[in-house]
């Protein structure tokens, strides 16, 4: 049976829920924003202000093969931007069971508006960048995951719980 992997905009929850989905579920759990910054040496904001944008998807796209390297199934919460580079839509699609974390704009706004640590929002108008960024990638959202699961207005052990049901479907399907 596959990993899973969580893909969703930055704020929709994949590394709260992914946690909580990995421990009921007995898996490990990996977050793939964790698993580059270990092997790139430095945090997401020094490599995009240091090497730039790309040089994080580069980054990204190794620890993305890097965690399907390992030989027992896991929980992976992807970064946000994951879904961009076709290779990385190529290995959600045939390596893991990808469940997409479908969340609106406007709780999206909402929840984005105190956090730190995220380069592509520390801009002058976050709000704006979050709007333009959804734009650009509700699509591919939508057309990678294998499950969506819409989490506005659910708490994070709701949609892990959600998440186990997908599973067990899957797997019970798979036999
Ligand atoms: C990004 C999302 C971030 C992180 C980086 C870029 C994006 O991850 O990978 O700042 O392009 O959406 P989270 O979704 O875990 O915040």
């Amino acid at each position: 049976m596959k990993s899973i992997a969580l893909i969703g905009f930055m704020g929709s929850g994949k590394s709260t829920v992914g946690s909580l989905l990995a421990k009921i579920a007995g898996l490990d759990f990996f977050d793939l924003d964790e698993v580059t910054t270990e092997l790139a040496g430095a945090d997401v904001a020094d490599i995009f202000s240091n090497q730039g944008e790309e040089a994080w998807r580069t980054w990204e796209s190794r620890a993305l093969k890097q965690v399907v390297e390992i030989r027992e199934r896991v929980v992976l919460a992807c970064g946000g931007g994951i879904i961009l580079k076709p290779e990385n839509r190529e290995i959600l699609r045939s390596q893991f069971l990808t469940i997409y974390l479908k969340t609106s704009v406007e709780v999206l706004i909402e929840r984005l508006r105190h956090r730190k640590n995220r380069p592509l929002l520390d801009v002058a108008d976050p709000k704006a960048a979050v709007a333009r960024l959804y734009d650009e990638r509700w699509e591919i959202y939508e057309a990678v995951p294998h499950a969506i699961i819409r989490t506005d207005e659910k708490n994070p052990k709701a949609i892990a719980k959600e998440a186990l049901a997908i599973i067990k479907e899957v797997s019970a399907n798979d036999h």
